[in-house]
């Protein structure tokens, strides 16, 4: 596996890996790497001949007050994993490959960015937006993967691609769980030991949540039954419990198509979020 560092060298990489043909996939990554980005690299090899994995803990995503400098950065056990996978490029770009002085370009996606996520962390999904279209013209891959446990985020992209005529395909790959059912995260590795006992009413009140949605519970009364779950495990501030249609992510309170149920909520100092599927009662998830 080749490890790269600045587009020049990436450009010379990616065409040598083109030479004989063969498809290409991009698994974007912060790096931090769990099972949910191996189960992503994995998937990624079912799509092409070739995949590239990218660890950028990308500057313009994070708010000021938010985890930038504390974000796990563990490059050469990462760099192990990937190259275990068979991974054929990291491309591991500075802060100053990906953004050169001067820079001065932003991508923003209306719609999908707005509102949940896109309303208590302003500016994120530009910050999204903006180095995955990069990340897209530095590697220009067939297909780029994504997991969908960043559900909008995962609306962002698929709506940019799709906006800006990128030409490439997005599969969104599902979460990847713990045993107990929580999210894979790099920022669970923030989570003490008591406070990770405790993370588990997310995956559980929102199982509990879909499951009497499906039967035909109010929907409201629901969410706010999460709510109060959550907060008894001492999960807060709660940023948002809320039921969207799985495509515009708009809230729904009657369910008539595919619907999603998206939480975010602190635990200590640790922002956690999930996101489950919500089929209309009386249609069966698959
Ligand atoms: O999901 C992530 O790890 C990041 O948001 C991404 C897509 C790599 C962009 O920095």
């Amino acid at each position: 596996m080749q490890i790269v560092r600045d587009v020049p060298a990436l450009r010379s990489a990616i065409s040598a890996l083109k030479v004989g043909g063969g498809r290409v996939a991009l698994v974007p990554t912060m790096g931090a790497l769990h099972e949910g980005h191996m189960s992503l690299v994995r998937r990624a090899r079912d799509h092409a001949d070739h995949v590239v994995a990218s660890i950028f803990v990308n500057p313009m995503q994070f708010g000021k007050n938010e985890d930038l400098d504390a974000y796990p950065r563990q490059e050469a056990r990462d760099a192990a994993m990937l190259e275990a996978e068979g991974v054929a490029i990291l491309w591991a770009p500075t802060v100053e490959a990906m953004y050169p002085a001067g820079f001065a370009t932003t991508i923003s996606v209306s719609g999908v960015s707005e509102g949940l996520c896109g309303a208590a962390r302003p500016g994120h999904f530009d910050g999204v937006a903006t180095v995955v279209a990069k990340l897209f013209n530095q590697v220009r891959p067939d297909v780029a993967l994504f997991g969908e446990k960043d559900f909008q985020q995962l609306a962002v992209i698929r709506r940019m691609a799709t906006d800006l005529d990128m030409g490439l395909g997005i599969i969104g790959v599902e979460t990847a769980r713990a045993e107990d059912g929580l999210a894979l995260s790099s920022r669970n590795a923030y989570l003490t030991a008591e406070e990770r006992a405790r993370a588990v009413a997310l995956p559980d009140s929102m199982r509990e949540a879909v499951a009497v949605l499906e039967a035909g519970a109010e929907v409201d009364g629901t969410l706010v039954g999460v709510k109060n779950r959550l907060a008894a495990a001492g999960f807060g501030p709660i940023d948002y419990v809320e039921l969207v249609d799985a495509g515009s992510l708009q809230p729904v309170r009657r369910i008539g198509g595919p619907a999603r149920l998206l939480v975010a909520a602190r635990l200590g100092t640790t922002r956690l979020i999930d996101n489950m599927a919500v089929s209309a009662p009386g249609i069966r998830s698959l």
